[in-house]
């Protein structure tokens, strides 16, 4: 045993637990991560960010070569779509992705086990592997990243042929001719933006009354008009109550949730995304007595430890926003802790990002939970339509609004919608994360002629004293 004893063993390959490792390995701890699947990286490397990036990515080139081309004089003849080559090159990205985090475990010097890691007797950690073999690991600490599942509803069964959760909508054979997507948040709303550029026509059938719940009301309400522009259908304030599979497609049982009469609608394809639940599956956590929260997620404290001592969790499988980069902040934050360092996650700066065309990209409080927290601010805005960048591009969609507190004028909310806002909405990011001020952006020198402009814009908008609009 004394080869398998570790100062950390870390469960899950995730964005959280590869992460984890890599920052415990630097700070000189002897690091062990245990991950069931043969291939490194997670949810986020084999089955989400990476690939439905290079998806959105594809897709968003082939719409571009078909309509938008044209206007800028590029006249392309006999467009066609090679589907299996467009799946080629996510498949690529992501094997080559996957294969990167294999290579960064070997030059930290991080020992992989492949199997099912589950808590033993305290500070110990089992690994099963698929031919039934255990190996016995010692563990200083253990971190669990064991991430997150696909949901589903009751009375739908995921066949991953016809009805499909986000992993096999990453893979169809071929265009379905009619797409429905039950739930208008993040998974839904990337698919449905990558199978109706390929050409499905889209429905998307929603619970709430409103599209992206959570993100700020003014943004999504704009955002299902583009959406509606690019021919996506809505069902809001609408329940599925069961899907029938059969030769000839999906047929979905619907109703108004306020009450009403039932409807059906047919599709070729359907696609579940009504949100994803903590993986605890395996881990041994009843045993060793973790304790999980009414959502079943694993309870932390602000170190990320639970209530067992030397065990800590991380990432989609505790509480807090499902996303990467949070898995990540957490994963390095539990490392420096665990090695005897002050470490925190700041999760006021944690900026969310939907990766459709236009994107849309949000860090901190909405317009909504200002109101309701009885917080007295100033908004300020500015569209794309009056950048020059984004009018060069033909990409004059969206705007740019930045929340300020009306006493201080601190920056407490970015909300963007616009090309590139993924990328636009870092700068916020660091302005809430440095505690900066409407002032201090719209007192930083942007460059001329950039879409970032139009967050200073914005900024300035929020003392009323835009230039160009
Ligand atoms: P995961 O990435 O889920 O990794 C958990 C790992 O633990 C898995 O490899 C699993 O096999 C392993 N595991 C579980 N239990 C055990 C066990 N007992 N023993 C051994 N191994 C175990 N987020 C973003 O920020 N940006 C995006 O663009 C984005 N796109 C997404 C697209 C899709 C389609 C989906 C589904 C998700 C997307 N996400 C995105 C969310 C992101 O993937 C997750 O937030 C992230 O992967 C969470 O990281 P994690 O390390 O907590 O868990
Ligand atoms: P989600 O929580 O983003 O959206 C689920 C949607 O389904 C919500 O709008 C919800 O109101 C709706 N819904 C719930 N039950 C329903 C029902 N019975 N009928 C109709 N609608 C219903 O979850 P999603 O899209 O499945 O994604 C899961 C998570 O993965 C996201 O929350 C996000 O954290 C992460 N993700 C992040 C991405 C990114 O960062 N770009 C991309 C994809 C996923």
């Amino acid at each position: 045993m004394s080869e398998n004893k570790f100062d950390v063993v870390v469960i899950g390959s995730g964005p959280g637990g590869y992460v984890a490792a890599i920052r415990a390995a630097q700070l000189g701890l002897k690091t062990a991560v245990v991950e069931k699947h043969a291939a490194l990286g997670g949810t986020c490397l084999n089955v989400g960010c990476i690939p439905s990036k290079a998806l959105l990515q594809a897709s968003e080139e082939y719409a571009h070569a078909g309509k938008a081309l044209k206007r800028h004089g590029v006249m392309v003849d006999g467009l066609s779509l090679d589907l299996a080559a467009m799946m080629a090159h996510k498949d690529k990205t992501v094997g080559d992705l996957t294969k990167g985090i294999a290579h960064l475990f070997k030059k930290n010097g991080i020992t992989r086990f492949e199997g099912l890691g589950a808590l033993g007797a305290a500070g110990e950690v089992t690994v099963r592997a698929a031919d039934g073999s255990e190996t016995l690991l010692g563990a200083g600490a253990t971190i669990i990243a064991s991430g997150s599942a696909t949901a589903s509803l009751p009375g739908i069964e995921i066949d991953e042929k016809r009805i499909l959760s986000s992993t096999g909508a990453l893979a169809l054979g071929e265009v379905p001719g009619h797409l429905a997507v039950i739930g208008a948040g993040y998974i839904g709303l990337e698919m449905a933006s990558v199978w109706g550029r390929l050409g499905a026509k889209i429905t998307v059938i929603e619970f709430l009354d409103r599209i992206l719940p959570g993100m700020d009301g003014e943004l999504a309400a704009q955002f299902q008009k583009l959406l509606r522009r690019q021919k996506m259908k809505f069902k809001l304030s609408t329940k599925v109550t069961g899907a029938k599979s059969g030769k000839n497609g999906v047929t979905l049982a619907m109703e108004p949730v306020a009450g009403g009469e039932a409807e059906t609608l047919k599709a070729d394809a359907v696609l579940v995304a009504v949100g994803r639940i903590p993986y605890t599956e395996g881990l041994g956590l009843e045993q060793a007595g973790v304790a999980l929260d009414k959502g079943g997620r694993i309870e932390v404290d602000e170190n990320f430890a639970t209530n067992v001592a030397g065990v800590y969790a991380i990432g989609d499988v505790i509480k807090g926003p499902m996303l990467a980069h949070k898995a990540e902040d957490e994963g390095v934050a539990a490392a420096e802790i665990i090695a005897g360092q002050k470490s925190h996650v700041n999760y006021s700066a944690i900026p969310g990002v939907v990766y459709t065309q236009p994107e849309v990209a949000t860090v901190g409080q909405t317009e909504e939970q200002l109101q309701d927290a009885g917080i007295d601010y100033n908004a300020g805005s500015f569209p794309f339509m009056a950048n020059g960048r984004a009018r060069a591009m033909s990409a004059t969609d969206g705007f740019v609004k930045i929340l300020a507190d009306a006493a201080s004028d601190r920056i407490l909310g970015v909300h963007i919608i616009g090309a590139g806002a993924g990328t636009l909405i870092a700068e916020a990011v660091l302005a809430i994360e440095l505690g900066a001020s409407a002032e201090d952006l719209a007192r930083t020198c942007h460059a001329h002629p950039t879409l970032s402009e139009a967050v200073k814009e914005a900024a300035l908008d929020v003392d009323e004293r835009a230039i160009h609009i």
